[in-house]
């Protein structure tokens, strides 16, 4: 793990958290201030068939506010329940754009008692940005998230 005592401060901003959505408003807070690459952070929940925008950080907001389960790498997450990482969005057929900049993205399925319950959807304006040092990272969020909602 690269990231091992961002995620001791994360866990520890977490367990401070008066609701499940204050611990993700922290979490979202804390990856877009502290990551250089993590360009747009937000959090997306299921609900019925649609994916619906909770807390974000970035510079804009995103018109995509609900996703159906299925359209875009986001409703591609909640299809197969994995880590979607797409190095170059302008190579993804399944990409659909919310801001110009963004040339990469990851999408981390937050699940709980083996249930999808939503994901963590980071954009960058790097090409590339997401290695395997961020996924095991952002998994091991995706669980810490899984446990407060
Ligand atoms: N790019 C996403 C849509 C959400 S925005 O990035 C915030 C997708 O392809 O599902």
């Amino acid at each position: 793990m690269k990231y091992p005592e961002r995620l001791d401060d994360i866990a520890e901003l977490i367990r401070g958290a008066t609701t499940a959505e204050d611990a993700q408003a922290r979490a979202v807070e804390h990856l877009y201030e502290r990551f250089r690459r993590y360009d747009w952070v937000g959090i997306y929940r299921l609900e019925g068939e649609e994916l619906v925008l909770g807390p974000w950080k970035g510079e804009a907001a995103t018109e995509h506010v609900r996703i159906r389960v299925g359209e875009g790498v986001c409703g591609a997450c909640a299809v197969s329940g994995r880590t979607e990482v797409v190095p170059d969005v302008s190579a993804d057929d399944r990409y659909v754009a919310c801001f110009s900049e963004t040339k990469s993205e990851i999408v981390v399925p937050i699940v709980k008692k083996g249930r999808f319950w939503g994901e963590i959807d980071i954009d960058s304006s790097t090409l590339n940005a997401f290695g395997p040092d961020d996924v095991e990272f952002l998994e091991a969020l995706a669980k810490l998230l899984a446990a407060r909602v």
